[in-house]
């Protein structure tokens, strides 16, 4: 699989047979991945990787938090301003509706919309999840860093014909996660990632992309 191909073909996959991961394919995944940039090299990720026992009781306790209607944790840190601006607010709308209208979900069922991403605390089935620390007092660039960790990550599970959803959702399970992983205190969980091979008969409308032209400025002779 070529660069453009495990590229062109990442996506947040929602929904994952329960075929097992190999050890061995997660390792090599994430020993490659370390050789993601980071400026000065601070390498400022801190993974914990779960599958089997650990995980399946991760899922557990978070089901029984949902069922019990309790209140999600903060995040330790704001996921979006308060009020998202233009262009992003209308991005992030057209994501939902057409996230939630695959599914058949209206705009105004915020009830269903929740029932919907309370899959995210299951990890869409998927056998194995990574979840993503950073240092608290590290800053922006180095959140960046972990951006690119992540997204290192994710195309090389493409060439192990993996797929991946990384999931700021966990960071309002984070003291639940904190239960099964024990963090040292100086982490703050940035998000979950659920891992493994794609379940073909959950349809996911594939989500689109702002014109370049909008993004993109090229300031050049031609
Ligand atoms: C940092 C980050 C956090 C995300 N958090 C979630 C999440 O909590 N739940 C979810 O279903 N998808 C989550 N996503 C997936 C995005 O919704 C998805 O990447 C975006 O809509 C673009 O779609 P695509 O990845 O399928 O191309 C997250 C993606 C990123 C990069």
């Amino acid at each position: 699989m070529d660069v453009y191909e495990a590229v062109t073909s990442r996506r947040a996959v929602r929904g994952f047979t329960d075929r097992q991961v190999p050890r061995e394919v997660l390792e090599r995944v994430l020993a490659t991945a370390a050789w993601a940039p980071s400026a000065s090299n601070l390498q400022p990720w801190h993974a914990y990787v779960l599958t089997g026992g650990p995980l399946a009781e991760l899922k557990k306790r978070a089901g029984e938090r949902l069922a019990a209607g309790d209140p999600w944790d903060e995040p330790e840190y704001e996921q979006y301003p308060p009020a998202l601006k233009s262009p992003y607010r209308e991005r992030r709308s057209a994501f939902g509706e057409q996230r939630y209208g695959a599914l058949g979900i209206p705009r105004e069922d915020l009830e269903a919309r929740q029932r919907a991403a309370s899959a995210n605390w299951q990890c869409f089935g998927a056998p194995a999840a990574l979840f993503c620390y950073i240092d608290r007092d590290l800053g922006r660039p180095q959140w960046s860093d972990v951006g690119m960790f992540l997204q290192t990550i994710m195309l090389l599970l493409r060439a192990e014909g993996l797929h991946s959803c990384t999931q700021m959702a966990w960071a309002k399970f984070h003291r639940t996660v904190a239960e099964i992983v024990s963090p040292p205190e100086e982490l703050i969980l940035f998000c979950g990632m659920s891992i493994g091979y794609e379940d073909a008969t959950v349809s996911q409308p594939r989500t689109g992309r702002a014109p370049l032209g909008e993004t993109v400025r090229f300031v050049d002779g031609y």
